[in-house]
């Protein structure tokens, strides 16, 4: 049997078409294909405005920037995520503050959010970051009002679910990124990703005012439009109002966003089907499982079961090959932000669940032959 990883990229001729395509044409970068890939995207999502950036990591880089935050904000996000998610606030000197996870979710606890904004004084906190984890849409319906009675911005990291949603409370399935919660969502293209563009990351929103904030700081802060510019010397005359960076992508990035974007509805289909062997496979046993209410639609990044000796399954699947993964180590258990002074202690459902937590191999292309392996071998080491 050939190695399996726990995630990986899916490429199609078609892909490869849309990328040599690309190549061959005039522009490799702030060409056609970027808004192509922006505009499809925000369709997927059902959004109004979706702004194509290098990476996921800048995109919320640029959310905490447009956000405003700076070393007087205090920001909440969840222990239990990649550590871009809590970094994007100390690019701006803010504050990280992190909320336990409910443990039957593995998402930030909304009724700790809700505790923790009712005993500080108001205007303590400016902002809130839920992520997605491993593809389980947060209820960012409740969230919005949480925030709402507090003056908190939403900026939602689902770099694990594009074509995620949950369903609010009126029935309507409301797909990550569709910015009728969040003011500011971003997802990632990293190769593991729904949508592989090598590096790549997208910025989605409904509030034009952001959205053209957000053009600008990913070229620079340079501006062409014409309403903003103070003097106009002619044809090549641009401005720059604020400072901003290089945070674009480029057209052979966005070409293959654009061609795998094709795909994306078929690969979470995929995605989900494996979900429920899984879930068939584990169910009555002793690894315990994530419990999905019908109502989400989980996109399925990851597949986490929860079991007793982690390192002894993790080492074991490695001896044969499987290559599992450990999602996440808590962040504020990371050096660096213990060095901030966060305490692992200081989120015990979040320390707890990182002791048994192990992600097993989760990909459209992972065939049903190679999943029976996998879970025969769970089952063989759980079993012992
Ligand atoms: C939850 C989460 N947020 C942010 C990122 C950063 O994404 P990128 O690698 O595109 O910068 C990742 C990537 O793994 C992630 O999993």
């Amino acid at each position: 049997m050939k190695a399996i990883p726990y995630g990986r990229q899916d490429i199609s001729p078609a892909d490869l078409a849309a990328v040599a395509e690309v190549l061959q044409s005039d522009y490799l970068t702030t060409g056609p294909a970027v808004k192509a890939f922006e505009d499809k995207f925000a369709e997927y999502v059902g959004v109004k405005y979706a702004v194509a950036v290098s990476n996921a990591t800048v995109g919320l880089h640029l959310c905490t920037l447009v956000m405003g935050v700076d070393r007087n904000s205090k920001v909440i996000t969840t222990p239990i995520t990649f550590a871009a998610s809590a970094n994007c606030v100390r690019y701006c000197d803010g504050e990280v503050v992190f909320a336990d996870i409910d443990p039957a979710t593995i998402l930030i606890d909304l009724d700790r959010v809700e505790e923790m904004l009712r005993a500080a004084p108001a205007g303590t906190y400016q902002g809130v970051i839920p992520v997605d984890f491993a593809g389980y849409p947060v209820d960012v319906e409740r969230l919005r009002s949480i925030a709402d009675e507090h003056g908190l911005w939403i900026i939602e990291d689902a770099c694990h679910a594009p074509g995620g949603y949950f369903t609010d409370s009126k029935g309507q399935q409301q797909l990550c990124g569709n910015g009728q919660f969040s003011d500011l969502t971003v997802f990632s293209f990293h190769p593991v990703k729904h949508i592989a563009c090598g590096e790549g990351g997208m910025i989605t929103t409904n509030d034009e005012k952001l959205y053209k904030q957000l053009m600008r700081l990913r070229t620079h802060g340079i501006t062409r439009e014409e309403d903003m510019l103070v003097e106009n010397h002619g044809g090549w005359y641009y401005e720059m109002h604020e400072l901003g960076f290089n945070y674009r992508i480029t057209d052979i990035q966005a070409a293959l966003g654009v061609s795998q974007l094709d795909r994306a509805k078929q690969g979470i289909e995929r995605r989900r089907r494996i979900a429920k062997r899984y879930d068939e496979a584990f169910h009555d046993t002793k690894i315990k499982t994530i419990e999905v209410p019908k109502d989400i639609g989980h996109a399925f990044h990851l597949y986490v079961v929860q079991v007793a000796d982690r390192k002894g399954l993790y080492d074991k699947l490695r001896s044969l090959k499987i290559y599992s993964q450990i999602h996440y180590i808590p962040v504020p258990s990371l050096p660096y932000y213990r060095g901030l002074g966060h305490q692992p202690a200081d989120y015990p459902m979040a320390s707890a669940y990182y002791d048994q937590c192990i992600s097993l191999p989760m990909y459209p292309t992972l065939t049903d032959e190679e999943q029976d392996f996998v879970i025969e071998q769970v089952l063989a080491f759980s079993a012992r």
